[in-house]
């Protein structure tokens, strides 16, 4: 059993110290090291004057709802001075994922990584590199070694970048996203998005000298973020101190056709070990509008009468005072309602103008989905105040990305160009701005799960919807009972 224990740690940067919020007073956080069918068993102590609650981003959670973590979804959050003992298998998943805090903003400084290494004895797809490094996207340093291969585990912890990862002179060869392989590529610059992970091999061909590691920002939100360039150094053993560090230059912050070929390389391994069971047949057509929008607000002072908001389906969710899945498990009335629209209240045409439903409606609305029907659900952006990218996460599940456009999606014809054969499967995507993705997903996991763009000022607005997934009627298909340490709300 792993203690997290939540304390206030003071930390200093650029000459001034603060005290933040950590895990076990280190920041970024420990990475969490288990094997493919482990137990997890974590038990989260808070000592600070905040609530808190721990989500492990991307574990599937098959049947533990109870442990995945988002505050007011599955669990009330640890209210100071308790505890709560998150307990979850790690069921037919290895590689790289990360841990965060799931409330409000805590997470700027509550994650660390997640490694999951493949069962004993059994071997990685590619070749196993010399080492591995945990990469958490904000400030490191790489000693390498001639001739050596490294595994990189990148992980992009940002609230609100996404992010392009490049080494100076080094090709990245890439094996794995969000825990799952793929059909591995080689590529100058990784774009990845935060929530996202990223498991690259890269030789160190060189023999010698300095070599600058850049992340730099994709154009996201353009609002409230940090656009620097996080850089560091690979160093290759014996290189003198003095040498000098061979440049990067990182693609400008608008590079969307750097970004679209890195998405459109992705592939899913689909070999013989590990298939990509894409879902062939579709239970539930679903067609969400993602973006922001303006409603009016006759009190607020700012913003000439309107704030921004954000929605699905021209909805803001309102987030309920008690956990969905504690509803639901225990059907108490009147914390939500099941009627999340499979469409949005206008036939959306995005023109590259500005469409006139800005306006959405609040509510706590779930879309329920019958235990093992299948989904397609694509998700076309809005782009209405300015471009946006949206990193879209779903809890519960890794779905395939079978579909990507700029423009409106066209139901009649690009149905027709899916990839139904080796599609990347992950657990967050990019919806990229004015254009739209296609998923798939098989609804084997009973519960209620989170679906929510990853930076985080849009998930403040309003950017997200659960899924409710209803029992099996087999054994092994039902939600698990909740443990007695639950926290209350
Ligand atoms: Cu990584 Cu719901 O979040």
């Amino acid at each position: 059993m792993l203690l997290f224990q939540v304390v206030m740690k003071s930390t200093t940067r650029l000459c001034s110290s603060k005290p933040i919020v950590t895990v076990n007073g280190r920041f970024p956080g420990q990475t969490l090291y288990a094997r493919e069918d482990d137990t997890v068993l974590v038990r989260v102590v808070n000592q600070v004057n905040y609530n808190v609650s721990i989500h492990w981003h991307g574990i599937r959670q098959l049947r533990t709802g109870w442990a995945d973590g988002p505050a007011y979804i599955t669990q009330c959050p640890i209210q100071p001075g308790q505890s709560y003992l998150y307990n979850f298998t790690v069921t037919g998943q290895r590689g790289t994922l990360l841990w965060h805090a799931h409330i409000l903003w805590l997470r700027a400084t509550v994650h660390g990584g997640i490694v999951i290494l493949p069962k004993l004895g059994v071997p990685y797809p590619f070749p196993a590199p010399h080492k591995e490094v945990v990469v958490v996207l904000g400030g490191f340093t790489l000693p390498f070694q001639a001739g050596k291969t490294y595994m990189l585990r990148l992980i992009n912890a940002a609230l609100n970048e996404e992010l392009f990862f490049k080494i100076a002179g080094h090709k990245l060869t890439v094996v794995e996203v969000d825990a799952t392989y793929v059909k591995p590529f080689k590529t100058d610059t990784v774009l990845i998005a935060p929530g996202q992970t990223t498991n690259v091999l890269v030789s160190a061909d060189q023999s010698s000298g300095k070599y600058l590691v850049a992340a730099s920002p994709f154009m996201d939100a353009p609002i409230a973020v940090d656009n620097r360039t996080a850089t560091a150094t690979v160093s290759y053993a014996g290189t003198l101190s003095s040498a000098q560090t061979t440049p990067t230059n990182p693609p400008p912050q608008n590079a969307t056709a750097v970004a679209n070929k890195f998405t459109n390389s992705l592939r899913s391994l689909n070999s013989q070990k590990f298939p990509a069971a894409v879902p062939q047949k579709i239970d539930h057509n679903l067609f969400f509008t993602v973006g922001l929008g303006i409603n009016p607000c006759p009190s607020c002072k700012a913003g000439n009468g309107s704030r921004v908001v954000a929605g699905i389906n021209n909805v803001t969710f309102v987030m309920p005072t008690t956990a969905l899945l504690q509803a639901h498990f225990f059907n108490l009335n009147g914390v939500f309602t099941t009627d999340f629209p499979a469409n949005p209240p206008h036939v959306f045409n995005y023109t590259g103008t500005p469409p006139t439903n800005l306006a959405t409606t609040r509510g706590t609305k779930v879309y329920r989905l019958g235990y093992n029907s299948t989904v397609q659900l694509v998700m076309q952006d809005t782009a209405i105040i300015s471009p946006e990218n949206h990193p879209i996460h779903l809890h519960g599940f890794n779905f395939f990305a079978v579909g990507r456009g700029i423009g409106n999606y066209n139901p009649k014809s690009d149905p027709k160009k899916f990839n139904l054969v080796d599609p990347v499967e992950r657990n967050t995507i990019g919806v990229p701005s004015g254009g739209w993705v296609a998923i798939r997903f098989r609804a084997d996991n009973p519960g209620v799960w989170f679906m929510h763009c990853h930076l985080e000022i849009h998930t403040t607005w309003g950017l997200k919807m659960a899924f409710l997934v209803d029992n099996g009627k087999g054994p092994n298909q039902s939600l698990l009972p909740p443990p007695g340490d639950l926290p209350k709300c």
